[in-house]
């Protein structure tokens, strides 16, 4: 086992208790239920491009990786291709090439628990995001959710393990130390890994929840703003923006099943009883409404369909505001852009883009979380409410500072009625983007997968 490390990376930990091993299959003979239920989150294959469906969003981040190209959640199985295969990664020709940092793994794989325990934080997190393509190599899995080495797992408990130390400061950040909480506290906690907001920060950009101060909306943004913090630079209206990641662990805890401690598991990983009696965990993460009797109707004497209904009704009321939302913030980057080509200064202009980041954050912070119309709704609606309100006090401002600089007509916004529209309105070179994007997947990948096959045959 330890002749897969080198001599410069053996820790401690590793010496107790072994290689964490971060193949899924490895676990398959001692717990075969658990392993084929999370084989099957591969038939969740569909890729959905959530730009074609809404290229509003191509202008709201422009400039940044995720007008290049943002795909909807699939399921657990594919986390590494995906990563691998999005515009936002890049096509790095060497393992000091960009744009994208090493934490661009971190809610990818076992393999980043694994070498954050063998290299320590820094040693996973410093450099470019292709320093260690050929060490992630498995897709989300046992590893990350368990401690697959203790003796309680081989057993058949489930040995919860936070696997990442960052989080484990962010629960502690929020009162909840992983080792303190409720058995179904941990069931949460364990999702809340990878599924919240986070921020790249530090020397290395660094994995940080920004916590801090609490996980709402108000919190979150105080605690940004506070350190002064952007994601990036906004390129038509120049403000200094946030991007939202997914934070569905924070809008989970707000709703009405949040706060009555039903948990993540409770809906997306129900326990099944088997002909023979036993019960096990499923571990096909996927849509709860896929296994209704084994979940929702636990707890709940409606029909299937009276549930589905509710739930796209809510789906249908978070869409409208998140569209009026959207409408209002578009339009206030195209002004703005149009104020600074009208020679506004940046005196000028600080509180309108203080006013456009703070809509943009809210509008993100509701529909980044995926799930968030079952989740919490009325958290989505009141936070898109305030991001409607956020933006109108930047136009109202725009409309005023424009009449000063003689601009009197309404600023007239690009066609961007689709994907391509808009991002050739931006000026974006797509083509060259997927060129090499192709390339690099042709080349670097194959021989990331080759290292990590020779690797592993070690182990
Ligand atoms: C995303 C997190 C996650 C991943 C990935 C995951 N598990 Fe689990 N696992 C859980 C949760 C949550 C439970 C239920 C814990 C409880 O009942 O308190 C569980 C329970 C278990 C149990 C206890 C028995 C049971 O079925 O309840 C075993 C054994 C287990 N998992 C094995 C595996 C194996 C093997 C893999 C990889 C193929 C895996 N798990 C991947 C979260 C995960
Ligand atoms: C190690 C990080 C990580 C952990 C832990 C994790 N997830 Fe995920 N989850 C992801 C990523 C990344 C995706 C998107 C994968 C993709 O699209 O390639 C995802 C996708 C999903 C999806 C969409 C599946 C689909 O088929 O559309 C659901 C639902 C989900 N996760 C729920 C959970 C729940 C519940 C837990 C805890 C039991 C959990 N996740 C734990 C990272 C994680
Ligand atoms: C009360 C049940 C319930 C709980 C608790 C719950 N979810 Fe969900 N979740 C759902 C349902 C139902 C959907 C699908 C909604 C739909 O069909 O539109 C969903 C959707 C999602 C999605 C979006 C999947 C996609 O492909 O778009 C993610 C991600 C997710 N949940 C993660 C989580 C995480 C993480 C937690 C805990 C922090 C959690 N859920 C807690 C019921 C639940
Ligand atoms: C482990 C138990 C449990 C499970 C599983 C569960 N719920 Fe609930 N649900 C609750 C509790 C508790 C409440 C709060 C009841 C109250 O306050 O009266 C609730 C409330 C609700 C409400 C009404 C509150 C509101 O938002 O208006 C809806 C709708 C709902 N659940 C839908 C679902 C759906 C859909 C699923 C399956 C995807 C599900 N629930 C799974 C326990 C559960």
């Amino acid at each position: 086992m330890v002749g897969s490390l080198t001599s410069t990376t053996t820790l401690a930990a590793s010496d107790e208790k072994g290689v964490m091993d971060p193949r899924n299959q490895a676990f398959e003979q001692d717990h075969p239920d658990q392993f084929h239920s999370w084989k099957a989150t591969s038939e969740s294959e569909q890729i959905e491009d959530a730009l074609a469906g809404d290229p509003n969003m191509v202008i709201l981040w422009a400039g940044y990786g995720f007008a290049k190209d943002y795909n909807k959640a699939r399921g657990h199985y594919y986390a590494l291709d995906d990563v691998r295969e999005t515009l936002r990664t890049g096509a790095p020709m060497d393992e000091n090439s960009g744009p994208m940092p090493m934490a661009c793994w971190s809610c990818k794989s076992p393999d980043v628990a694994r070498v954050i325990e063998e290299r320590g934080e820094d040693g996973y997190f410093e450099g470019k995001w292709s320093r260690l393509g050929d060490q992630i190599a498995n897709p989300i899995g046992c590893s990350d959710c368990h401690d697959t080495r203790s003796e309680g797992f081989k057993n058949g408990e489930p040995a919860l393990a936070l696997t990442r130390p960052y989080v484990e400061r962010a629960m502690t950040a929020i009162g909840k130390p992983f080792e303190e909480q409720s058995r179904l506290d941990q069931q949460a906690s364990v999702c809340g890994q990878c599924h919240v907001e986070y921020y790249f920060t530090g020397p290395t950009k660094a994995v940080k929840f920004p916590w801090d101060m609490g996980t709402g909306v108000d919190e979150m943004e105080q605690y940004y703003d506070a350190l002064g913090f952007k994601d990036w630079t906004h390129k038509v209206s120049k403000a200094p923006m946030l991007k939202a990641q997914h934070p569905e662990y924070e809008t989970w805890r707000d709703g009405i099943h949040g706060k009555n401690n039903v948990v993540c598991a409770d809906c997306h990983m129900p326990k099944v009883t088997k002909e023979d009696g036993t019960v096990y965990t499923d571990h096909k993460i996927g849509n709860p409404f896929d296994r209704f009797e084994d979940t929702c109707a636990n707890c709940h004497t409606q029909s299937k369909t009276q549930m589905i209904e509710i739930v796209s009704t809510r789906k249908s009321q978070v869409l409208n505001m998140k569209l009026t939302a959207e409408k209002q913030i578009v339009a206030a980057h195209f002004e703005a852009g149009a104020a600074w080509d009208a020679g506004a200064t940046e005196a000028e202009m600080k509180d309108i883009l203080q006013d456009i980041r703070h809509a943009q954050w809210r509008w993100d912070y509701a529909i980044a979380s995926h799930g968030v119309h079952m989740h919490a709704p009325e958290v989505a609606l009141e936070v898109l409410g305030t991001a409607v309100d956020r933006a109108a006090d930047a136009r109202t401002k725009l409309i005023r500072l424009l009449a000063t600089k003689g601009v009197t007509e309404p600023v007239e916004i690009p066609d961007i009625s689709t994907k391509e529209k808009a991002q050739a309105a931006l000026g974006m070179d797509m083509e060259t983007m997927n060129r090499e994007k192709e390339h690099f997947l042709k080349t670097v990948v194959p021989e990331w997968d080759k290292a990590a096959r020779e690797r592993e045959a070690e182990y």
